[in-house]
């Protein structure tokens, strides 16, 4: 607290992201990251920006960017927003189209950076509670609002929702924005990227830090009608111009274009994944139905404080989360390689 400080600032409570240990040798499972690095074409095309031209400002406007984006997905390049992560695209989404005098709705279980966007820009919200079996209800956001926003599959529950079911939902909300948020669409979820063409106030976000392996390169995106796009340009261009330097850009081109190996990893992650289930199901587990590269799986009779501090002295980090009560018996784990698999397994069996 400081009399410098201005009043939105004495209010805010800021994202806690999770922890980034500087220890070697841990099995890192907490924060989502892809196990495998990102594309030798990406690396190859990194080398090639480490150049004289780093004298000169990156484009503002990320055409090449958002040429190969578009091209991914079938879109115009006016389709795309290009950010510094998708959190920063999000933090403009909130701001350019997210605030109104109606409450914005999201799940009471989500991703914790919403309400977070909603204290820095002074938004109002309301959640709305997840099913019993941690679902999405959509008909529970028939109701007024001034935005409605979910990551599909949610996070950090990894339960996806059926396409039909935005499709549902975007037929009823017609009035405001509908934002889903793809981060982890990638690992067996289906997208709504193909309603966009069809639904003009449909936004869908997605990050290259999970599929596409460049967590440490900060890269996102927005796919919608251009009418939104130009709201989030508009706040772009009053906030920072340059949001994706030449080595982000350069270095998420490459990755766009590697289609096959991004498919490749995709693959090895979610049959990881699915083995993952198996094994911690066999050890008295029950874990939740999961589209994404982490799964949230609480233990019969260990909780889940308890069981993330033994794992810790085992130099296993998993992200647990004390509220709201009713996932605090839950780890969420991220999917690593194979062998991560079976040492974190070999030490539940050790611990339980
Ligand atoms: C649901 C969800 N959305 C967005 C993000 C942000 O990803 P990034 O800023 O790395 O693109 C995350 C990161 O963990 C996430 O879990």
């Amino acid at each position: 607290m400081s009399q410098y400080w201005s009043d939105i600032v004495h209010k805010l409570t800021p994202y806690v992201p999770g922890e980034q240990p500087k220890l070697a040798n841990l099995v890192k499972l907490n924060t989502n990251e892809n196990p495998y690095g990102p594309s030798p074409k990406v690396i190859e095309a990194l080398k090639l920006e480490a150049a004289d031209t780093l004298r000169l400002y990156p484009d503002p406007n990320s055409d090449a960017l958002k040429a190969a984006i578009a091209h991914n997905y079938h879109l115009n390049a006016n389709q795309v927003f290009v950010g510094n992560g998708s959190d920063e695209v999000l933090a403009h989404v909130f701001h350019a189209l997210l605030k109104h005098s109606q409450p914005l709705l999201f799940p009471d279980i989500t991703y914790s950076f919403y309400p977070v966007y909603c204290g820095l820009y002074d938004i109002q919200y309301q959640t709305i509670s997840l099913n019993e079996d941690f679902s999405i209800n959509v008909d529970d956001y028939d109701q007024p609002n001034g935005g409605i926003i979910f990551p599909n599959p949610n996070a950090p529950t990894g339960i996806p929702l059926a396409l039909v079911e935005i499709e549902k939902l975007l037929q009823k909300n017609t009035q405001s924005v509908v934002v889903i948020d793809e981060a982890y669409v990638d690992f067996g979820t289906e997208s709504a990227v193909n309603l966009i063409n069809r639904y003009p106030n449909l936004l869908v976000t997605h990050t290259l830090s999970k599929a596409r392996s460049l967590a440490g390169l900060r890269v996102g995106y927005a796919l919608g009608a251009p009418d939104l796009i130009e709201a989030l340009m508009r706040v772009k261009d009053s906030f920072n111009s340059y949001p994706i330097d030449r080595f982000a850009s350069a270095g998420a081109i490459a990755a766009m274009q590697d289609v096959k190996y991004f498919e490749k990893t995709c693959r090895q992650v979610i049959a990881t994944r699915e083995s993952l289930i198996k094994d911690l199901t066999d050890l008295g587990f029950d874990v939740l139905p999961s589209g994404a590269n982490f799964i949230f799986a609480k233990h019969q009779t260990k909780g889940g404080a308890e069981l993330t501090a033994q794992l810790r002295e085992n130099s296993i980090i998993v992200r647990h989360f004390k509220t709201p009560s009713r996932i605090a018996p839950y780890l969420r784990i991220t999917v690593g390689t194979d062998a991560q698999s079976e040492i974190l397994i070999s030490t539940l069996k050790k611990v339980l």
